[in-house]
């Protein structure tokens, strides 16, 4: 693990604007940053940088963060591999945590395995471009498959000499140990002789969704039947098959930016597309999708169209396993080629506006798709047609979307020509088998739709009301909590005469303080979800620290809160972004009524929030020959009171509220 402090000095050296910077074409504006969103195709530039508080924000895609989340979005890279790239941008030293001798040895030894694949990689491409026999085998095959130059080096093809050894030889003469190179699998290890596992064949490194080297695919040169086309490298502790989709390196960005993924199933597909301009193509590399697989496009878009050759047997069998993608809770579709085509060759033959026009036209949503394809052969064949209405059913079951799940049902039963009813029903069946099966899994997603519910049956504009002064709140923690303010404070005193009465004491607090001790009198929490979070979480944060840094607080906020944080204080840059060319930005003045701006926020929130508690009192009165309401009444007539006593801080009538 990388240290602490390792992590911490890497915030403090890194510029969100020169690391954003390497990525995006940023413009000076005022005290700012902007530029073209690298999530969206926009025109007019709507990602801004701001230096100052070392965030970004694209309004056009509603994304923001610190200089990690950026890096996070757009390189899709994890946490630490993030931290990973910017020290090494600002040549900072990696320090890592204490490891145990066991976990420092495997850390190595895959490190080791990684350097090595690296080494061969580079070593094959260089054979491919610089060597006699790497130029006539292996060159000259890539360019018969219509491959370009440009390909050749964005996939960085190679050729592995045909020679018992000629890599092992080089890495070995290079210092890379053989154990590793046996241990990638690029190396056969027999007893005392050793063999190069890809001789003769041209290679297609696979890399990781950040680019490193995993392990190869190697084809064989001509087409005989016999042998077996593909050469993979063997699963091993950096290699792992299932986790793994061709391309995704090189698609990423695409993929994100379109919002879909296209999965083929060949080395050559992926690259073909590449070629033509449509660069939003992973492979899956012949076996059947994998849960990991598909999380792996899940992180990008929800969105994956599947396609198919043009004669594949197999299809029936392939779109079962489609299901699982339905499981992961993202939308599906299909499209298939015409006959005896596959992307590939189909890519090769068709201009890039060919190819795009036939997917758009051809790519048909899956549990269509699946209805049409299997309906044609039960048509008249009731038995065949009841079997295919459970397994289009089945499919729909592993929909975790309710209102999509209807919407396919409805879909299915004008395709197979039979009543909705009867597919609820089937449905019903299923899902109660799976209820008895993972009882507590439903009952989870029944609870969720409650909740959904009753926050909808809210009227609107209220709403609206409590999550602005809500984000306010946060507003005001974010840009002025460490702050000392004055404030008044009512208090009760007994006068000389024994009277009690009122007087107004002026006390100094920490903005936070008072914010949070208004909030506790009334025993009231923030209602929207995520506020509340950052809320406490700032509040945790003020206690425990002397002093506020933005910067400080942001990057150890979850991501999840980040963004909202990022989105609050980017709120004032939103409003200037359309004239924003030259301008300076003007800070706002609150500062000179911080106090005062602090204690009617708050009043107005908790009058709000009192106000909803008399709403809710009022609705649970009963009528009735027995019914006491004595109570709740009592109880709404105290929060009466202190919403007057409110109304009276706040100067103002609250006549249309009463
Ligand atoms: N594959 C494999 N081993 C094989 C055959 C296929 O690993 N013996 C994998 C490869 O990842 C290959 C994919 O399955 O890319 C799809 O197979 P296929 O369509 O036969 O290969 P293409 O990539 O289309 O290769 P080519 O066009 O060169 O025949
Ligand atoms: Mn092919």
């Amino acid at each position: 693990m990388i240290a602490k402090t390792t992590i911490d000095t890497v915030f403090e050296t890194a510029r969100v604007e020169e690391v954003i910077g390497d990525f995006v074409q940023l413009k000076r504006a005022g005290s700012n940053f902007k530029g073209l969103s690298p999530f969206s195709d926009e025109r007019s530039p709507s990602f801004m940088v701001s230096p100052v508080k070392q965030i970004w924000k694209d309004f056009s895609s509603g994304k923001g963060g610190n200089v990690v989340a950026f890096l996070m979005e757009h390189e899709h890279f994890t946490y630490p591999e993030a931290i990973r790239y910017l020290a090494k941008k600002y040549n900072i030293e990696i320090e890592e945590t204490e490891q145990s001798q066991e976990e420092k040895a495997e850390a190595n030894e895959k490190e080791s395995m990684y350097l090595v694949s690296e080494f061969a990689k580079k070593y094959f491409h260089d054979i491919l471009l610089n060597n006699e026999e790497g130029q006539a085998i292996g060159y000259s095959y890539f360019k018969e498959r219509g491959f370009t130059n440009e390909t050749i080096r964005k996939f960085e093809l190679g050729y592995s000499p045909e020679s018992w050894d000629a890599l092992t030889k080089e890495a070995l003469g290079k210092g890379y140990k053989l154990d590793y190179l046996d241990k990638t699998g690029l190396t056969i290890v027999k007893e005392d002789k050793q063999f190069d596992r890809f001789k003769g064949r041209v290679m297609f490194p696979i890399q990781s969704m950040s680019g490193r080297t995993l392990g190869f695919g190697g084809r064989i040169l001509g087409n005989d039947k016999k042998a077996a086309k593909y050469m993979n490298s063997p699963e091993s502790d950096i290699y792992y098959k299932s986790k793994v989709l061709y391309g995704i390196f090189h698609a990423k960005q695409a993929i994100a930016k379109l919002d879909n993924c296209y999965l083929v199933e060949g080395y050559t597909d992926v690259i073909q597309f590449h070629q033509a301009g449509i660069e939003n193509v992973v492979a899956s590399s012949g076996t059947a999708l994998t849960p990991d697989q598909i999380r792996l496009v899940n992180r990008l878009t929800k969105n994956i169209t599947v396609l198919f050759d043009g004669d594949a047997a197999g299809l029936r069998a392939s779109i079962r396993g489609i299901d699982l993608i339905l499981e992961e809770g993202m939308n599906v579709k299909v499209c298939t080629f015409p006959d005896g085509e596959d992307p590939d060759s189909f890519a090769r033959k068709n201009s890039h506006d060919e190819v795009v026009r036939y997917l758009e036209a051809n790519s048909k949503d899956f549990i269509q798709f699946k209805a049409s394809l299997l309906m044609d052969e039960a048509k008249n064949d009731p038995v065949k047609k009841a079997g295919l209405i459970r397994d289009m059913v089945a499919s729909i079951s592993k929909i975790p979307d309710r209102i999509q799940r209807e919407i396919y049902l409805q879909e299915t039963a004008r395709i197979m020509d039979i009543s909705e009813q009867v597919l609820v029903n089937t449905l019903a069946q299923l899902v109660q088998k799976e209820v008895t099966d993972t009882g507590k899994k439903q009952k989870q997603e029944q609870k969720a739709f409650e909740v959904v519910k009753n926050e909808n049956s809210e009227t609107a504009p209220k709403i609206d009301v409590l999550y602005e002064l809500e984000r306010k709140i946060i507003e005001i923690l974010l840009l002025y909590g460490n702050k000392e303010e004055e404030f008044e404070d009512v208090l009760l005193k007994t006068n000389d005469e024994g009277e009690i009465e009122e007087a107004i004491e002026k006390k100094e607090y920490k903005v936070y303080q008072r914010i949070y001790l208004s909030l506790q009198e009334d025993e009231v929490e923030l209602a929207n979800p995520l506020f509340r979070d950052i809320y406490n979480d700032l509040v945790n944060y003020f206690h425990q620290n002397e002093s506020f840094n933005m910067e400080h607080y942001l990057m150890h906020l979850a991501p999840e809160l980040a963004q909202e944080v990022t989105d609050i204080l980017m709120y004032e840059e939103r409003e200037l972004l359309h004239n924003w060319e030259g301008q300076n930005i003007i800070v706002k003045q609150k500062d000179q009524t911080i106090g005062q701006y602090v204690s009617e926020t708050i009043l107005t929130l908790r009058w709000y929030l009192v106000d909803r508690i008399i709403e809710e009192l009022k609705g649970s009165i009963t009528s009735g020959p027995d019914s006491d309401n004595t109570e709740t009444l009592s109880m709404a007539m105290d929060y009466y009171k202190l919403i007057n006593s409110f109304s009276s801080k706040l100067g103002r009538v609250m006549s249309r509220y009463s």
